[in-house]
């Protein structure tokens, strides 16, 4: 108890201030003063406007995972190497890695398309809670509820004003207790201007990955193309560079421990007002599975692209992301048990229900016959979940997301069943086009050793009750399967005729197969997890409700959802341990080193050596010598990466791409004193760009400002 009430005023002291216990905030709704009494120099309405330019009309949304910022009058967009890191694959050849030489177009002419690449803006944000809850009553199941929002949905965003290219979309935040309306504005011919070689994009790889001190150069670049009239278009040589309301100034006059920051782009999810029963699970039961058998894959990949330079290529995009989440979920699990995250989280669901009871001793409400029950009710959901979220987790880790022969197999038992469908005839190009895809990165010894090992510890690790006991797969099973084999050899002739193909699908023994995995999973594990989670997110929601009543000394931020939010701090160093303390930048004095020839993490072109040796830094360095990384206390998550990190007048100083070791966890709890972001220092960018690459066409298009003189 003694120790509950210590870790208690501690939690209490970050709510002083908002941001102290993280967060990512809606970007019409800014706590201004609060950033103002921490540096910033600008105002709210600088930032987000959607009346006149703002900072928010140069930040877009990459590809619908990433974020990225317009740095130039034409549309010059800066993101990761690793958000890019697909485009810049699918250019590359044995003969012209771009991945490894890196790529600098030498005009415009030379700017290389990528169908599918999307950058989206946001134009407005609006507060639509009355208007989609209207006619939702607390007495309706989880599917009328849902019914209804949809419903409202739909009548609310048709009528919406907006321009015809415009579009219209609405999310639901604080767990369903509010919902705003976004106007987008998505550009579709968005095209790749320059990367990196890999060696100084992605120095250190899955070694420094999620680590910090790092030393990468973790950006690439792109531009948007508008049709004549600066609208967005399918991609024509016809089209233009896109001219933006704003583009972003970059700083070059340094940084210093202790100044402002805030950065700005598209978290993806975060789920920071979990109970601790949640959290118990997490660490004790999914991510361990999760880990285990990634690091099977892992380790099959790995062996081949070590041995194969076309598997090398093939493999590095899928190997990366397959490797990064396993990383972060090691790190997450340590970083939630480091930080007392779960003691600390029962302590606060203890004065919660203190709270409670001390209202309801006076009070005779509604809610005072369902707060008290919130949290022992959601107690016993999630020990009722636990098995299912397991399987649930088992199944998507072994059969659906890591071995690729499963997924096709999958993705052709879908294609069965709804091959009677309407919309068939436009699902079946979709597959088809998807399976081409696939196809292009595939190598069928690589896929069969990892499918082999994955159905292993399916048998070994799936509970007997959720999976089918008569189901063996074989090598044979994988190596006679005609489907896998045609496809292998040509995608678009196997699926010509969909008849044909359907008739063929049905005979092939690893599509059935899989097919009775899949039909177990759906009926023993899948309905009923997801009846037991629609209970859960009832009670999430009315929790969630109840904590905004009832601390109100808390500051609560929507967990992230992939839409536009705004999180600040100040650039700092840490501590990740007793007697050790971590400084907030390194230069490019660590990537010599850490220089190793050879080695595939941490070798470095010959000319950066050189640079380093010549001292040859141009504008670009601070007392002697060029910056590489900072970190933040920036509140960040996975779809940040690509974000801009912007000083106190918005210019900017950085770009986001990861997070240190000890913070990882901060998806589900910020720890101000450990949890950090990590950037790639702009100037870097800019040396990179102009003594490594020589592309100074691209510096003259930015506006280069001297931060410290604008102070
Ligand atoms: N950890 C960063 C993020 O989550 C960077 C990942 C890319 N790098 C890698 N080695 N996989 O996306
Ligand atoms: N590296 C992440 C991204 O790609 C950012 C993070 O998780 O901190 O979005």
């Amino acid at each position: 108890m003694k120790k509950y009430s210590v870790l208690l005023s501690i939690f209490w002291s970050f709510a002083l201030f908002a941001q102290q216990g993280g967060g990512m905030w809606i970007p019409t709704e800014l706590n201004e003063s609060e950033m103002k009494d921490m540096g910033m120099h600008i105002s709210a309405k600088e930032i987000f406007n959607p009346k006149s330019a703002s900072i928010k009309d140069a930040i877009a949304h990459f590809g619908g995972g990433c974020t990225s910022e317009v740095i130039s009058p034409q549309g010059l967009l800066l993101t990761n190497h690793h958000c890019g890191y697909r485009q810049i694959q699918s250019h590359s050849t044995v003969e012209h890695n771009y991945l490894e030489e890196g790529y600098w177009a030498q005009d415009f002419e030379n700017e290389l398309p990528n169908p599918g690449l999307t950058a989206t803006f946001i134009v407005d944000i609006k507060d639509v809670t009355a208007k989609i809850l209207n006619g939702v009553s607390p007495d309706h199941t989880e599917q009328q509820r849902n019914d209804r929002i949809k419903d409202n949905i739909d009548i609310i965003s048709a009528n919406t004003v907006k321009e015809s290219y415009q579009d219209v979309m609405v999310r639901p935040f604080y767990k369903g207790n509010k919902y705003y309306l976004f106007i987008t504005e998505t550009f579709k011919d968005v095209r790749l201007v320059g990367a990196p070689p890999s060696s100084i994009g992605k120095f250190g790889s899955d070694t420094d990955n999620w680590m910090w001190p790092r030393h990468t150069g973790d950006f690439s670049v792109f531009r948007i193309y508008a049709d004549k009239n600066n609208r967005p278009a399918a991609y024509s040589k016809d089209n233009v560079p896109y001219t933006p309301k704003h583009y972003l100034p970059v700083n070059v006059g340094g940084i210093e421990e202790g100044d402002f920051t805030f950065v700005f782009g598209f978290p993806g999810m975060t789920d920071e007002y979990l109970p601790a029963a949640a959290l118990e699970q997490l660490t004790q039961k999914l991510n361990p599975a999760k880990i285990k058998i990634r690091e099977n894959a892992l380790g099959i990949i790995d062996k081949y692209m070590k041995d194969d330079e076309k598997i090398k290529i093939q493999y590095a995009s899928k190997y990366a992301s397959v490797a990064n989440y396993w990383k972060k979920w090691i790190g997450e699990s340590q970083g939630l048990e480091r930080s007392g995250a779960i003691e600390q989280r029962k302590a606060y669901e203890e004065e919660f229900m203190k709270r409670v009871k001390e209202r309801c001793m006076v009070e005779r409400s509604k809610e005072c016959a369902i707060y008290p029950q919130l949290i022992p009710t959601l107690n016993n959901l999630y020990k009722e979940i636990e098995p299912y979220n397991y399987a649930s987790d088992y199944f998507n880790e072994a059969i659906y997301r890591n071995a690729e022969s499963f997924r096709i197999a999958l993705t052709i038992n879908n294609l069965i069943d709804k091959q009677n469908d309407a919309d068939f005839p436009g699902y079946y190009k979709r597959v088809q086009g998807y399976l081409e895809g696939l196809y292009k990165n595939f190598n069928p010894s690589v896929d069969k050793e990892v499918a082999l090992r994955l159905w292993e510890m399916y048998q070994e690790d799936m509970p007997a009750e959720f999976r089918p006991n008569d189901v063996h797969i074989t090598e044979a099973d994988l190596n006679n399967s005609i489907i896998l084999n045609q496809l292998f050899t040509d995608v678009n002739q196997t699926m010509q005729n969909p008849k044909q193909f359907l008739a063929l699908a049905q005979q092939d023994a690893l599509a059935q197969k899989i097919g009775k995995v899949k039909d177990t999973y759906q009926t023993q594990v899948s309905n009923k997890k997801s009846s037991i989670q629609d209970q859960i997110d009832n009670q999430l929601r009315t929790y969630m409700q109840a904590q905004l009543e009832m601390m109100k000394d808390k500051k609560f931020f929507p967990d992230a959802n992939s839409t536009l939010r705004v999180t600040y701090g100040k650039v700092k160093g840490y501590e990740p341990k007793d007697g050790v303390y971590y400084d907030y930048k390194t230069t490019l004095k660590g990537v010599q080193e850490k220089y190793k020839p050879g080695d595939y993490e941490f070798d470095v072109p010959q000319k950066l050596l050189d640079l380093y040796q010549d001292q040859d830094y141009g504008t670009y360095a601070q007392d002697g010598e060029l910056p590489v990384n900072f970190i933040a206390t920036n509140h960040t998550t996975g779809g940040n990466s690509g974000s801009p990190a912007l000083d106190a007048d918005g210019n900017l100083i950085g770009l986001n791409f990861d997070r240190v070791w000890e913070g990882t966890m901060s998806d589900y709890h910020y720890d101000p004193e450990i949890s950090r972001n990590i950037m790639v220092d702009a100037r870097y960018i800019l040396f990179i760009i102009d003594k490594y690459a020589d592309a100074q066409r691209l510096i003259k298009e930015m506006k280069l400002v001297d931060g410290k003189k604008q102070k």
